[in-house]
């Protein structure tokens, strides 16, 4: 549907220019089609239209259920055309773990898209590539790690934002205010990550933060919208799109935020007191510029950028995780029964630490179930090739957008006993202990794997447990379980559909 509303925007088109087009491009496939040829076998895949590719055939809303469909024509390495682009896609634990483990370097580089390039212009960790991803990479996992990121220091944080999140959840007053987990959640989120990098929290009713967290996750949502998937295609179409305009909007406005809490930290910046990630930027940068060093990565827009992701990734990604985690607690109401009663009987009213992970093995393969299930980053970022590489007895070019499919991961059939259930079961033993599983990779593998990790995994945790510990969380009285769906609402993140639940108190 989507690319026929595209299409629309060209009836006056002459019908010679766009003969002498598919001509043209007709031509470069067949020259580009015989050089392929003479390097090596290149992987198969559905054949594709001149300019349209496979666009025809494939579900824009949801494309990794198209690939995994597919990839059961195709194998686990297949190839298809969005428009005249070729993309490459990996598919199960084996093929997607080899790609980007055995062959880290080949499969590291980021595909920037037309989409991803106007968040980011190159910069900043998640959208750029080369010697500028490597120092920001590095950077910043370096001193996130000092700042305390996975550590004590973030644990510290994550237990004092979760009493806020709780005076916030009662406001709903249990059954009698049904409500939509989606802004508290975030807002104590994003407050985990907003103190790591700014060195403060927010309150839930300051319009600055609160509307900042809103933009953002609405430009993860928009910029995986089908109508985004085609402006990545066909850039010219952008004038032409709404998404484009939202995303453009939220980022300025955004950018403005962060420039103004920036410039505020740069005025009462000290050297001998860092209080976040900022800080210690400014700092390495002012010692960078005081060298005399040139083309120096440690400036400006990279700052911004860097900031602007890390704000991005650890706000939607966690938070779209613990809501899927609250939600399937409602719907299966005999699995909560479970976690509670272990989280009475081994911590019981005391708040829950990192180090109970151990004693309580249902409670951790729930939350791990919960990010399998929930899969909430299907087709993973995009790759891309940084040389020629032969795979699998396949031929990929220097430069093919590669898709490590995690869907086709964390639902592989050959992997797991009940792919598309909830099954807590897949991380426990016969004895109940937990029970790790190679093929559980939602935060991806090699280079580029997540760098955010030990900190999601140390939030879900003491969120989740803290919170099935205070509440049972339900349906709104009158409402089934049946109907909260586990399909999810598409972005760049997967998230549930909207729903509303209702947090009683337990203690
Ligand atoms: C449940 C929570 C999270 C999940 C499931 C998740 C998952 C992912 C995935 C799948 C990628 C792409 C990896 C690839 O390209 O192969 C990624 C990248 C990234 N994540 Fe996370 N993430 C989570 C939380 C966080 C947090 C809390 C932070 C903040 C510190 C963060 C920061 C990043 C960054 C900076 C990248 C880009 C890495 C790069 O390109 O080198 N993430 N994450």
């Amino acid at each position: 549907m989507a690319v026929v509303e595209a299409l629309l925007y060209f009836p006056g088109v002459a019908g010679t220019l766009l003969g002498a087009l598919l001509l043209l491009l007709l031509l470069s496939r067949l020259s580009s089609d015989y050089k392929s040829q003479k390097e090596g076998k290149e992987p198969p895949g559905p054949k594709h239209l001149p300019l349209l590719g496979n666009l025809l055939t494939l579900d824009l809303k949801r494309p990794f259920d198209s690939f995994c469909e597919l990839s059961k024509t195709y194998g686990n390495i297949f190839q298809v055309f969005l428009g005249p682009k070729k993309v490459v896609v990996l598919v199960g634990y084996k093929t997607v773990k080899d790609a980007l483990v055995n062959y880290a370097d080949e499969f590291g580089e980021r595909d920037i898209t037309p989409g991803f390039r106007l968040l980011n212009d190159g910069h900043g960790i998640i959208f750029s590539n080369g010697e500028n991803w490597k120092e920001m990479r590095r950077f910043a996992l370096s001193n996130l790690r000092d700042l305390g990121m996975g550590k004590r220091g973030s644990e510290d944080k994550i237990i004092e934002e979760i009493q806020y999140l709780k005076a916030e959840f009662d406001k709903f007053e249990g059954t009698k205010k049904p409500f939509d987990t989606t802004r508290p959640v975030n807002y104590a989120v994003s407050n985990i990550i907003s103190s790591i990098v700014y060195g403060s929290r927010f309150e839930y009713t300051d319009p600055r933060f609160t509307e900042t967290v809103d933009r953002a996750n609405e430009n993860v949502r928009v910029s995986g919208s089908a109508s985004m998937m085609l402006y990545n295609i066909f850039p010219w179409l952008g004038p032409f799109l709404n998404s484009k305009r939202i995303i453009m909007r939220n980022l300025m406005k955004n950018r403005a935020e962060i420039v103004k809490l920036i410039t505020g930290l740069q005025e009462t910046l000290n050297p001998h007191d860092r209080r976040g990630f900022v800080d210690s930027f400014l700092i390495h940068k002012q010692s960078v510029e005081q060298s005399g060093k040139k083309d120096s990565y440690f400036h400006h827009e990279n700052l911004l950028m860097t900031v602007g992701n890390l704000f991005v990734a650890g706000t939607d990604t966690t938070g779209t995780t613990l809501r899927w985690g609250l939600m399937l607690m409602a719907k299966y109401p005999h699995i909560q029964d479970r976690v509670q009663e272990e989280i009475d009987r081994l911590i019981g009213g005391r708040q829950p630490v990192v180090e109970d992970r151990k004693k309580l093995p249902y409670t951790d393969a729930v939350i791990h179930e919960t990010q399998r299930l929930a899969n909430i980053i299907p087709l993973n970022l995009p790759h891309m090739t940084s040389c020629d590489v032969t795979f699998n007895g396949y031929f990929i070019k220097k430069g093919t957008t590669v898709v490590p499919l995690l869907t086709s991961v964390l639902k592989d059939p050959n992997e797991w006993e009940k792919p598309n259930s909830f099954y807590p079961e897949h991380f426990l033993d016969e004895k109940g202990q937990f029970v790790k599983r190679d093929a559980f990779i939602p935060f991806s593998a090699g280079r580029r794997v997540c760098l955010g990790e030990s900190l999601a995994r140390m939030e879900l945790f003491l969120f989740f447990t803290s919170l099935l510990q205070s509440y049972r969380f339900t349906t709104p009285p009158g409402v089934s379980g049946d109907e909260l769906d586990l399909k999810g609402v598409v972005g760049i993140t997967l998230n549930p559909s909207p729903h509303k639940l209702c947090a009683i108190r337990r203690s």
